[in-house]
């Protein structure tokens, strides 16, 4: 089965053509990161219109890619959401015309879903084949950060999510504050890594629960690093640091970066633990995050399953790869889709 996966949730456009769920045969994306970064966020209006421009290249060179045409295509998926309103209406009319002009079964997939099924297209053998279910699968993307149960294909079970921030909107907030650019999460990973000390911050166990907290950490970030001299993206931040200063940023960020993952990595273990979960998997924009990987590899009990940083972004493949497990489980087909911005579990 050839599935066109089609992902304009929030400021990628991304298409890619999956083979039977598990095999790339494309995966093109158009990141908008460089038009955002001058307003240190992502500009809903901005990223639909973006979304306009780059849609027909991008699907055309995802067939191109993939060395197939429209008519080798057995269907059409595209996220329905979550995601920005704006983002979303552009790949889901699209993808509605084409599937219509083509006369293809059309699919709109959750987005979080596809971020759980970024996992079945890194070859070898199938998590479930490798680990078995129930999975307890950590979302952590710009928008969300919740614990799933998959207890097997399309079956989930909801255990917790953040009570306020999303994990990766506190690393694109704490970068802001450090002056360090937009996406803030690579850019707090890169400062971390040369760090050669760590400043402590606090941690929001919300412990007898599975939910997350990432508002006091965000806010402990901008106290500190007024403290520090180091609020660079502040209003009434130094301009520039000094040896002494740039030494202290990357303390404070490899302290956010610490305390972010550590609160992610063992309420994971604890959702493992209390739900005799065969594995853990990650996904979602900070699973590329290689602190959480190597924390969440090396602490676990049970087996960690983590995509390659590339699929663990978004992008149009994940989406694919849902459809098809979708379909083969008798997900069906619906011309109707709509853009759904609070889509969910
Ligand atoms: O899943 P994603 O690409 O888009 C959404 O669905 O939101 O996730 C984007 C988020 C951003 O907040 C970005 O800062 C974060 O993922 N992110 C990272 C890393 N790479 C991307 N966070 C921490 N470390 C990274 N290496
Ligand atoms: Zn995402």
């Amino acid at each position: 089965m050839l599935m066109l996966g089609i992902e304009t949730s929030c400021d990628e456009t991304a298409a890619s053509v999956v083979a039977d769920g598990r095999r790339i045969l494309s995966n093109v994306i158009s990141s908008q990161v460089e038009v955002h970064a001058r307003y240190g966020g992502v500009v809903p209006e901005v990223a639909s219109r973006q979304h306009m421009l780059a849609m027909t290249p991008i699907y055309r060179q995802a067939l191109q890619e993939a060395g197939v045409t429209p008519d080798d295509l057995d269907g059409v998926s595209v996220t329905a959401g979550p995601g920005l309103a704006g983002s979303l209406l552009v790949g889901v009319n699209y993808a509605k015309g084409l599937a219509m002009g083509l006369g293809l079964p059309l699919y709109g997939m959750n987005h979080l879903e596809g971020h759980m099924y970024a996992a079945w297209l890194e070859g070898g053998p199938t998590p479930e084949e490798a680990v078995g279910f129930p999975i307890v699968c950590l979302l952590v993307s710009g928008g969300h950060t919740d614990l799933v149960l998959m207890r097997g294909h399309g079956d989930y079970h909801h255990l917790g999510g953040t009570r306020d921030d999303a994990a990766g909107e506190a690393f694109d907030k704490a970068a802001r504050v450090m002056g360090l650019g937009f996406p803030g999460g690579p850019a707090i990973q890169r400062e971390a890594q040369g760090a050669s000390s760590v400043e402590p911050l606090p941690r929001a166990w919300m412990r007898g629960t599975l939910e997350f907290s990432f508002s006091g950490l965000k806010t402990a970030v901008l106290h500190r690093a007024r403290e520090l001299g180091v609020g660079v993206g502040l209003p009434d931040g130094p301009a520039e640091l000094d040896d002494d200063g740039l030494e202290r940023r990357r303390a404070l960020a490899a302290g956010f970066q610490e305390a972010a993952v550590d609160v992610l990595v063992e309420k994971t273990l604890d959702a493992a633990r209390q739900t005799e979960a065969r594995g853990v998997l990650i996904g979602g924009g900070v699973s590329a995050n290689a602190a959480l990987r190597e924390a969440m590899r090396g602490r676990s009990h049970v087996p960690v399953l983590i995509p390659r940083p590339a699929l663990c972004t978004d992008n149009g493949a994940m989406i694919a790869a849902a459809a098809c497990h979708g379909v083969e489980r008798g997900l069906q087909p619906d011309l109707a889709v709509n853009a759904n911005p609070g889509l969910f579990f």
